[in-house]
C-alpha cells in the first residue's frame, strides 16, 4: 500500500489543494533569480532562526553575563564563532535583499492596483526586518551596541504622542538596564520574528491570490508560464546554495567580532549604529533630534502610502515621475550613507 493511500485513510485531505499551490504557474520572466528576489530574503529568514535558535542555547540575556556569554560562544563554544557569523552575515545579507526586492517592485511598478495592500504588508515587512537587525545588535552588549540603543531611546523620546512612552519602554527611566536588555531579547527572539512570519503568511497569501505582475519583453514570452514546482524552486535552491557559500566565505574572512564590554560611564568618541541606520544618523547630525524624528516618521509614511501617492501624481500630471522620484531618492539614501560611513572612518 502506497504511504498516501495509508494517510488518506486516515486523515482526509483533499490533496488536490496542495497540487494546486505547488504546481502553480509563474510567468516567464522569474526563471531569472533578479525578478524574484523576493525569495532570497525568505531563505535568508530561515537561515537566522536555525541560527538564532542555536545561538539562543548558549546566549544569556543579563546585563553581567551577555557579553561573556557571546565570546564564550566564539571563544569555545564548538562552531559557535561560524554560528554566530552565519546568523550576523545572513541578517545583513537579509536586509540588503529586501531592500533590493523592494527596488524591483518599485522600479518596475508592480505595487500599482491591485497589488497596493501587498506593498504596505512589505512596508512593514521593511521595518521589522531593520528593527529585528537593531534588537539583535544591542544584544551584544558590547560598547557600541550600548551606546547605540541609548542614541535610539533618545531619538524615541522626540516622536510626538507616545515617545515618552517609548522612550521609558526601552531605557527604563533614564539608564539601559537589565529591564531594557529582557525587552530587547523578548523584541528580537520572540515578537518580532512572530510578526515577520505573521506578515509573511499574509504577503504570500496575496501573492497567491493576484498572482505575479508579468514583465515580458517580448509579445512571445507575454503569456508563456511555467511550473512553481519543481522549476522554481530548482531556482531558488541553486540560489540558496551559492548564497550559504557566500556566507560561509564571509564567516570565515570576516568572522562576528567583538568590541569592549558595555560600560555606561564611559561614552566612546564615536557612536556609530549598524550600516543600514547610517542615514538616520547622518540626518540627526545635520538637523536636531525632533527634526530628525518628524523627517523620517514622514518619510515612513510616504513609503507605506507610496501606490496611493502615485497613483494621485500620474492622474493629476498624466506623466511617470515615479522613476525619478525612485532613482533620486536611491541617490539621496546613498548619499546619506556614505557621508556617514566617511565621516566616521575619518574621524578614527
Ligand atoms: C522579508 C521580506 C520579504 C519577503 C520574504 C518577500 C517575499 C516575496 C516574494 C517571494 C515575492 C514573489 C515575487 C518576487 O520574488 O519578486 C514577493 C512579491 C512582492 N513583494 Fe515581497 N517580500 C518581502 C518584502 C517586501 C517589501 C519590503 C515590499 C515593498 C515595500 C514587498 C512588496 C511586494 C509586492 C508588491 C509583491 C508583488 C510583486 C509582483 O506582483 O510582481 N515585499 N515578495
Amino acid at each position: 500500500m502506497s504511504i498516501k493511500k495509508w494517510f488518506n485513510e486516515r486523515v482526509q485531505i483533499d490533496t488536490d489543494i496542495f497540487k494546486s499551490f505547488s504546481s502553480e504557474p509563474v510567468p516567464d520572466h522569474l526563471r531569472h533569480w533578479w525578478w524574484c528576489l523576493g525569495g532570497t530574503p525568505a531563505y535568508l529568514f530561515i537561515v537566522q532562526i536555525i541560527t538564532g535558535i542555536l545561538l539562543s542555547f548558549y546566549y544569556i540575556p543579563s546585563v553581567d553575563h551577555a557579553y561573556d556569554s557571546v565570546q564564550n560562544i566564539s571563544d569555545n563554544v564548538y562552531f559557535g564563532w561560524y554560528i554566530r557569523s552565519i546568523h550576523k552575515w545572513s541578517a545583513n545579507f537579509m536586509i540588503v535583499a529586501v531592500i533590493l526586492h523592494m527596488m524591483r517592485i518599485f522600479f518596475t511598478g508592480s505595487y500599482r492596483k491591485p497589488r497596493e495592500i501587498n506593498w504596505m504588508v512589505g512596508v512593514f515587512l521593511f521595518v521589522f526586518t531593520l528593527l529585528i537587525g537593531f534588537s539583535g545588535y544591542s544584544l551584544i552588549f558590547e560598547q557600541l551596541s550600548y551606546w547605540g540603543l541609548t542614541v535610539a531611546g533618545n531619538l524615541m523620546s522626540s516622536v510626538p504622542l507616545v515617545g515618552p512612552f517609548l522612550a521609558n519602554f526601552i531605557k527604563d527611566g533614564d539608564a539601559i538596564s537589565q529591564f531594557t536588555l529582557s525587552r530587547m531579547f523578548v523584541f528580537h527572539a520572540a515578537i518580532l520574528p512572530m510578526l515577520l512570519i505573521l506578515l509573511l503568511g499574509i504577503h504570500f497569501t496575496f501573492l497567491h491570490l493576484q498572482g505575479i505582475t508579468t514583465i515580458y519583453f517580448s509579445e512571445k514570452t507575454k503569456k508563456k508560464t511555467f511550473p512553481f514546482i519543481p522549476d522554481h524552486l530548482f531556482t531558488e535552491i541553486i540560489f540558496a546554495i551559492i548564497l550559504m557559500i557566500l556566507l560561509t566565505f564571509m564567516a570565515i574572512v570576516f568572522p562576528a567580532g567583538l568590541d569592549e564590554k558595555a560600560n555606561p560611564l564611559i561614552t566612546p568618541a564615536h557612536i556609530k549604529p549598524e550600516w543600514y541606520f547610517y542615514f538616520t544618523f547622518r540626518i540627526l547630525k545635520i538637523t536636531s533630534i525632533s527634526a530628525a524624528v518628524l523627517i523620517l516618521g514622514a518619510a515612513f509614511f510616504v513609503l507605506l502610502l507610496w501606490p496611493f501617492i502615485d497613483g494621485l501624481i500620474r492622474k493629476k500630471t498624466k506623466n511617470e515621475y515615479s522613476v525619478f522620484i525612485g532613482i533620486g531618492s536611491v541617490f539621496l539614501l546613498c548619499a546619506l550613507t556614505l557621508w556617514e560611513a566617511f565621516a566616521l572612518f575619518y574621524s578614527h
